[in-house]
């Protein structure tokens, strides 16, 4: 039988670490400044979120969503020891694509060196925080159906240039880092229903959508670029908008039952799994999933103390993160869960 496995891994932050006590200082264009330029504290963002600092590219306006990624891709794909050329599809999740159109997955093959004629298939996934596991799922489904045989999932996320550095948007701008993770798919011959990716399910609930969104432009409006007189009105086009009370809440409740489905649908307990990766958006978030879920506390791994929110790119950081830490080993199964905006959320159990 043909099973999709993970043969390699890989993850990028940018050097640049600002820490909570910085953000406050920062100006939109990530200056420094002398004077306060949000009200906000670290002991309010370390208590309700669990965040102590992210990491943000350098604001020079050189790095790109797909510089990222390259940087994960090329960390994955050694260490999986696969060429890019043997890369038949790319499949990138985000939701700070370098430009409208087309997808950042091109860019990023372009810089892999992979494009021309004879280049592979590439999708754009817009699934933001449940972007890695939807990802998961198609490479999935690709490798077993033989459409292609090593397929790069990768999650990249360029928040730091497209947030609200004011009061005005400090309950979103805290929240958010840059970073970048990466898989390499590829076909295992085994009879063995416990090797390569085990399961995976993803959800959506569209009554959501604009509890979490960013607009930047809205189709439906002439001229589709507006800004309204009313400043008010210019942020809620420019900047996320969240309804941060429901997502939590949301958040909370459907990573549970998706945890339960994958232990329901796989017939595996906790004495099978080695560790639970949750996509890290709260600590509060994924410390209540740990609770309701009845997951063993010492099993469940986090990095957004470190990152922030990376989202796409959170599940593959924080497996390589604690992989590097040396807590994380080679053949290890995880299950991990992830929700977003959309609502959309899953879990996905495999092999690192
Ligand atoms: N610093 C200081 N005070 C703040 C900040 C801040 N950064 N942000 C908000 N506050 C204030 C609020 O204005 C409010 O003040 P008030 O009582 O005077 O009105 C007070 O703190 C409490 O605000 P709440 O919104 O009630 O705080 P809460 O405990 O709910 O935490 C948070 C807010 C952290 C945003 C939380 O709601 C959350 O984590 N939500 C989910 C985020 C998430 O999961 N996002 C999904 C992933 S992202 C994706 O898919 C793209």
């Amino acid at each position: 039988m043909i099973r999709a496995s993970i043969l390699g891994l890989g993850s990028y932050v940018p050097d640049r670490v600002v820490t909570n006590e910085e953000i406050r200082f920062l100006n939109d264009k990530h200056e420094r400044q002398s004077e306060m330029q949000t009200e906000t504290n670290h002991d309010w963002i370390k208590t309700r979120t669990g965040i102590e600092e992210r990491r943000y590219v350098d604001p020079d306006g050189k790095t790109a969503c797909s510089d990222l990624a390259l940087q994960a891709a090329k960390r994955a794909l050694a260490d999986a020891n696969v060429d890019a050329k043997e890369i038949d599809c790319i499949i990138l999740g985000t939701l700070s694509p370098d430009i409208h159109f087309p997808g950042t997955a091109v860019f990023l093959q372009s810089k892999l060196g992979i494009d021309g004629e004879g280049g592979c298939a590439c999708f754009d996934i817009r699934q933001q925080c449940s972007g890695f596991v939807y990802g998961l799922q198609m490479a999935d489904a690709f490798i077993r159906t033989g459409t292609y045989k090593k397929i790069l999932v990768v999650g990249s996320e360029l928040h730091s240039h497209s947030l609200d550095y004011t009061t005005r948007g400090r309950d979103v701008m805290v929240l958010f880092g840059d970073g970048a993770g990466a898989v390499v798919i590829g076909a295992k011959e085994t009879d063995d229903p416990k090797e390569g990716i085990l399961h995976t399910h993803c959800q959506a609930d569209g009554s959501g959508a604009m509890d979490l969104y960013l607009k930047v432009f809205e189709i439906a409006h002439v001229p589709y670029v507006w800004y309204d007189a009313n400043d008010r009105d210019v942020n809620q086009i420019k900047y996320p908008q969240m309804n941060g009370k429901k997502v939590f809440l949301n958040a909370v409740r459907c990573m549970v039952l998706s945890v339960k489905r994958a232990l329901d649908e796989t017939g595996l307990t906790w004495d099978d799994i080695d560790w639970f990766v949750p996509h890290q958006a709260n600590l509060r978030i994924n410390e209540a999933v740990v609770q309701y879920a009845e997951i063993p506390p010492e099993k469940a791994l986090n990095t957004i103390q470190f990152y922030g929110n990376t989202t796409a790119a959170t599940v593959p950081l924080t497996i390589d993160h604690w992989r590097k830490a040396g807590k994380v080993k080679k053949g290890d199964l995880v299950l991990s869960t992830v929700f977003g905006a959309g609502f959309t959320w899953g879990s996905a159990v495999f092999r690192v």
